[in-house]
């Protein structure tokens, strides 16, 4: 490659980095914008909502205040905001499903304030492990609570601290029984009732609640469970419920791409009692594959000649994958036509 060449390249990759970087200096230099409201404000927006037919966003894990996170984020905002461009079903409203600051700061709860204000839809949170609970209260209001949005109820449930307590579980049950009037129940929690990914040493599959709370969702015909925290996105079937991890919010992923740790949302959409999802996988920033991601995946690379699974988790070398949708119908349905 001749020289002029490859200096005329050199220049035109460091402009499309300053570009891709531009976003967030525009970002950094608003200044405080007005609040676009806390859970309640939010919910009581869609109360005029008719007709069985829409659509919501879902998303987690953007731990705003980190710069590498905010800008993803705004990058995922700006995709958000152009959903309805084709008008076909309203986007009624976007849930996140928790870790909505970096690490709990004032200041980082007013960068995700700032960055709520950018949606342009109402924006519902839960509480993740991340998010200061007095905090979380003064910026985004209530942490456990439920509301209906046409055909569909929705329960928001509280448990950054790992799993949900017998008085919990009694208001769980109660507002379970509230969704027989329901076409579609969805449940809303930061931490899945399972292990999302292999040989991490968070593992949920194994814990007594988890059990209580899948079986729970099955008896009452729970359409979907959105969870957040493992930073990645993963879908699994228990019983027939749908549980969706959906941790691709902003922070940057420290799962390989081909696992599920890329940055994303997911727009559901509601058709009377059919539930269908898409999920729309953002790519980051420009200037973040040089900063992070190409290390990333260059780390996990190496790793794997030696092991397998999470960084952070345990060394062995993974032979067979791990079943991945383990759908208990299945399992029962075949258990029962062998007795017979
Ligand atoms: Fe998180």
């Amino acid at each position: 490659m001749k020289r002029r060449t490859k200096t005329l390249l050199a220049v035109v990759i460091l402009a499309m980095l300053v570009y891709s970087f531009l976003p967030l200096v525009r970002f950094w230099m608003t200044g405080p914008v007005p609040s676009a409201g806390k859970n309640e404000d939010a919910v009581a927006k869609l109360a005029d909502n008719k007709g069985p037919y829409f659509s919501f966003i879902v998303m987690g894990d953007n731990h705003a205040g980190l710069f590498l996170n905010d800008a993803a984020t705004l990058k995922e905002i700006w995709h958000m905001n152009r959903e309805d461009r084709f008008r076909k079903a309203p986007i009624d409203f976007v849930i996140n499903v928790g870790d909505v600051s970096w690490d709990g700061e004032r200041t980082q709860f007013e960068a995700y304030k700032k960055l709520e204000a950018l949606i342009k839809y109402p924006v519902v949170s839960a509480l993740g492990n991340h998010d200061d609970r007095t905090l979380f209260k003064e910026f985004c209001g209530e942490k456990e609570f439920a509301f209906t949005d046409r055909n569909s109820l929705f329960i928001v449930l509280d448990n950054e601290a790992g799993e949900l307590s017998d008085a919990q579980f009694v208001w769980f049950e109660g507002q379970l029984k509230r969704g027989i009037d329901y076409d579609n129940i969805f449940v809303i929690m930061h931490k899945p009732p399972f292990s999302p990914y292999q040989q991490d040493w968070y593992n949920m599959d194994d814990m007594p609640w988890a059990y209580h709370f899948r079986k729970l969702c099955a008896q009452y015909k729970v359409r979907m469970v959105f969870c957040g925290h493992k930073h990645m996105f993963k879908h699994e079937r228990f019983d027939g419920v749908d549980y969706i991890v959906t941790g691709g919010g902003g922070m940057v992923t420290e799962i390989p791409d081909s696992d599920g740790g890329f940055l994303h949302y997911v727009r559901v959409k509601v058709n009377h009692d059919y539930v269908t999802y898409e999920v729309r996988r953002v790519s980051p920033p420009l200037w973040e594959y040089p900063v992070y991601y190409i290390w990333k995946e260059l780390v996990y690379w190496c790793r794997d000649l030696y092991g397998s699974g999470y960084i952070f988790g345990t060394n062995a070398k993974i032979l067979q994958p791990r079943t991945v949708g383990f759908d208990n119908d299945e399992y029962w349905f075949k258990k029962r036509n062998v007795v017979q």
